[in-house]
């Protein structure tokens, strides 16, 4: 065993989901080494000898030299036991599910989700708790702090794994067990419990009801043929781009209409009466209907929740609360609300949602960006949304336009959009918000006022506005500066933030969510609803004028 000297690196803070870096990054000689470090120096020098972590990750470009220094330094800093997914591959869900399932100290998952890999491409190390979720922010903190102070890091070069056969290696005579596991099995038995998969079977098996699932050559192509194909019976062409790759072949691996634009396309054609798309890491998902209907994630949500008693899981646990992220659309709360259960409102990041769900608060949760989620695991989980949906078609018997179409006849529409501009500046991106922040820190100056888009004759009058900030119900813990919302008298928002995944520049996040009751213009595309608000958002920011941007670069 080794205890090497070193020297703090900048800038390892983790953002809204771990650290995320270049890979380049992470490849400078002691970067991952500071960092991994910093997690067991943050964790605390308890006794670790009878704790299990579980390491895995979506399989990108640097994960196994990661995964390598990972087992190497848990030895050397006295973990008992390691679980890893055979050759390395865990997808964030399932990472998870194993960290309950085994009670474990918690978890490292190497990915940086969405973003692209390979060479030139994303990294990412994110520790989540014996919960199963991400490190709240007081643990995240404490990271960061040791990162600004290390002097030296502990690994045991002699521990010599190898990652591509299940079973047990012990090391270091007996005292590091490393145990590599199936990656899929343990996940796949909670999916069993949850749903029914005797009625999924019948409703998939003989290709009658014909499914695409792109996993984007990301971490779930294996989870997604072992269960709709092998276990539900769809036909083997149902999941394309399902082999792993390091660069997911050279593709950005986001499920949205964009980056699974393929898909959208293949959907068109009209041979598929449904659709989905996972990210690189699975926690993501994208559910599309016949003809390509897209389903906003936010309405994903609302749908889900509104039909949670066709899931087993939901008739059994009965349904404790629901949630959604502050910019995701208002869908949710009017399930919630015509349906008598508690709504709570969180900061972007599922790490928000750990505390409610441990204090039995909270069943199912969702943000904007294509996560949805329940209580089963601490983590989004893309499959699980998948299978809640086709469990809603196949007891409701519509198909997806119907179901989402039949939605907002009963609980009313909200129109949402996000507009993305992504590698941006940072100086103008940082004027901007901080311009923002200055409006709204003077309310009394703006509330009251009339706005109007270019072209439009509706009005929309200032309610409130300010920088949201949360108080965690459960610990009491205060998250501030977590987006600027301007909020209309009839309900509608614009919200503002930057993104704490990117690793390039900034991406600044406009948020719109605007209600409509009337039924005659539920129909109407969002983008032309939404135009007016649209245009007040680019007023009041002076988007462009700050970055130089006439256009987002990703639109959803
Ligand atoms: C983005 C999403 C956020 C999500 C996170 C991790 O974060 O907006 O909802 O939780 O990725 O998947 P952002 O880049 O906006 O900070
Ligand atoms: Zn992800």
């Amino acid at each position: 065993m080794a205890t090497v000297a070193t020297e703090p690196f900048e800038g390892q803070k983790p953002g809204t989901s771990g650290l995320r870096k270049k890979a380049k990054e992470f490849r400078r000689p002691g970067y991952t080494e500071n960092f991994v470090q910093s997690i067991f120096d943050a964790i605390g020098t308890a006794d670790l000898t009878q704790s299990t972590l579980v390491v895995g990750g979506d399989g990108r470009y640097y994960m196994r030299d990661a995964l390598r220094i990972i087992v190497q330094m848990a030895a050397a800093n006295k973990v008992g036991r390691v679980v890893v997914g055979k050759n390395g591959i865990l997808s964030t869900p399932a990472v998870s599910t194993l960290i309950r399932k085994r009670k474990s100290l918690g978890g490292i998952i190497l990915t940086a989700s969405h973003n692209p890999g390979g060479p030139d491409g994303d990294f990412g190390i994110k520790y989540n708790t014996g919960n199963g979720g991400p490190a709240p922010e007081g643990i995240t903190k404490a990271i960061f702090e040791k990162t600004k102070s290390i002097k030296e890091y502990r690994i045991c070069k002699e521990v010599q794994a190898e990652f591509d056969c299940i079973g047990e290696q012990t090391f270091l005579g007996g005292q590091f067990v490393l145990e590599i596991v199936d990656s899929i099995t343990d996940y796949a038995a909670l999916m069993k419990e949850i749903f029914d998969f005797d009625l999924l079977r019948t409703f998939l098996s003989g290709g009658k009801f014909r499914i695409l699932v792109d996993a984007m050559n990301g971490v779930m192509g294996p989870y997604a043929s072992r269960i709709f194909c092998e276990e539900l019976g769809a036909p083997a062409e149902s999941v394309i781009r399902n082999v792993p790759l390091e660069d997911f072949g050279g593709g950005h691996p986001d499920p949205n209409l964009t980056y699974a634009a393929d898909l959208v396309a293949v959907l068109k054609k009209g041979e598929h009466d449904f659709g989905a798309a996972f990210d690189g890491d699975g926690d993501r998902n994208m559910i599309l209907g016949r003809g390509g209907f897209f389903v906003n994630p936010s309405d994903s949500l609302a749908v889900i929740a509104a039909h949670n008693q066709s899931i087993p899981y939901f008739k059994q646990t009965g349904m404790k609360g629901m949630a959604r992220s502050m910019p995701t659309s208002g869908a949710i709360d009017r399930v919630a609300k015509e349906d008598h259960f508690s709504l709570y409102e969180v900061p972007t990041g599922w790490k928000f949602f750990g505390n409610l769900m441990d204090a039995g608060k909270l069943s199912l949760c969702g943000e904007e960006s294509f996560g949805t989620g329940s209580d089963h695991v601490r983590e989004k989980d893309g499959l699980w949304a998948v299978l809640a949906w086709l469990t809603i078609l196949a007891t409701s018997k519509q198909s997806v336009e119907q179901v989402v179409n039949s939605h907002w006849t009963k609980y009313g529409r909200n129109f949402f959009t996000r507009y993305d501009y992504e590698g941006v500046e940072s100086v103008g991106a940082n004027e901007m918000m901080e311009k923002l922040r200055t409006i709204v820190a003077n309310p009394a100056d703006v509330i009251g006022k009339e706005f109007a888009g270019k072209d439009d004759n509706r009005r929309y009058t200032l309610s409130a506005c300010d920088d949201f900030r949360y108080e965690d119900p459960i610990d009491k813990s205060i998250t501030e500066k977590q987006g600027v919302r301007f909020i209309f008298s009839d309900g509608s928002r614009i919200v503002f933030r930057l993104s704490g995944t990117g690793t390039g520049g900034a991406t600044i996040r406009l948020y719109i969510d605007s209600f409509e009751s009337d039924p005659t213009r539920q129909m109407e595309d969002a983008q032309v609803a939404l135009r007016p608000l649209i245009d007040i958002a680019l007023e009041i920011s002076q988007l462009q004028k700050h970055t130089g941007r006439t256009e987002p670069t990703v639109i959803t």
